[in-house]
């Protein structure tokens, strides 16, 4: 059996966390391991993108208040995660399930503590589950750093394009992430048109001394999947995205990854 591996995808805005969320999903879910996508995005979509259909994935409702109890270590769920999951979630494709941490209804509805502990929970409570796999797609913000919701993961995937601002974003990320017990923060350097952007970004975070750990190319077909409402996984399979996110999956879960 292996070990729970939770991971976090995290980075500025359409760096391209959900589009690599759900192929990396669907991946691991392929090797036999049970798949838990919590989609961290306010403006949720990650359930559509791995290939639940979207009359299913806008009948998941998010996570409602009332699921964690306040310990003394922490807060922690009042049930186990697979009874939340059968009761708020959604299976998609390969076995995957999705539940979504929060969507506002209504304007003036307040702040999302409530959905971030027990986003937290679920995560701390999975690291007991051997063979399961537990990925949290991020919206952009840092909010789930300042609020230590990122706490429990083995893994934070830092997802940036070849521009400043998203390196920068990855770097201040990065350091935000250097205050919590996070064993493997990576960055995954996307949307590479050439050698050169895979060199200055290889460059700005060794400087940094920040590890890329994947390298992915950018694919027109990654575009032309999300127009045909198909997960990129089914409409290229063979393609060069879905090689790098299964050489980026191979790394994580090597056994003696430190994912560097
Ligand atoms: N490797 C790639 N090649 C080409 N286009 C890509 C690639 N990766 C992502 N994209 C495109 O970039 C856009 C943003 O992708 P995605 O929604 O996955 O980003 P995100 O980081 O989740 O965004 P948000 O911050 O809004 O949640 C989409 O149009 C997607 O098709
Ligand atoms: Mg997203």
């Amino acid at each position: 059996m292996s070990p729970a591996l939770r991971i976090a995808v995290a980075g500025k805005g359409g760096a391209g966390k959900t589009t690599l969320s759900a192929t990396l999903s669907r991946l691991v879910a392929r090797q036999g391991r049970s798949v838990l996508v919590i989609d961290g995005d306010s403006n949720p979509n990650v359930a559509v993108a791995l290939g639940i259909s979207r009359t299913a994935a806008a009948a998941i409702d998010p996570l409602p208040m009332g699921l964690v109890s306040r310990r003394l270590d922490g807060a922690a769920l009042n049930d186990p995660v697979a009874t939340v999951v059968d009761r708020f979630g959604a299976r998609g494709p390969d076995g995957v399930a999705v539940v979504h941490m929060a969507m506002p209804a209504h304007a003036d509805e307040g702040c999302l503590c409530s959905s971030h502990a027990t986003v937290s929970a679920i995560l701390a409570d999975a690291e007991h589950q051997g063979d399961s796999v537990t990925l949290v797609d991020f919206e952009a913000s840092p909010e789930h750093f300042s609020r230590g919701t990122t706490r429990h993961v083995d893994a934070l995937l830092l997802v940036a394009e070849p521009y400043y601002r998203s390196l920068e974003t990855a770097r201040r990320m990065g350091e935000l992430a250097a205050e919590l017990p996070i064993k493997q923060v990576v960055v995954v350097a996307n949307k590479l048109r050439s050698p050169d952007d895979l060199a200055a970004m290889e460059e700005f975070f060794a400087n940094h001394n920040m590890v890329v750990a994947g390298r992915v190319p950018w694919s027109d077909a990654v575009l032309d999947a999300d127009k045909a409402g198909t997960p990129l996984i089914d409409y290229d399979p063979d393609g060069p995205v879905v090689a790098a996110v299964a050489a980026l999956l191979e790394r994580l879960t090597r056994p003696d990854s430190a994912a560097a």
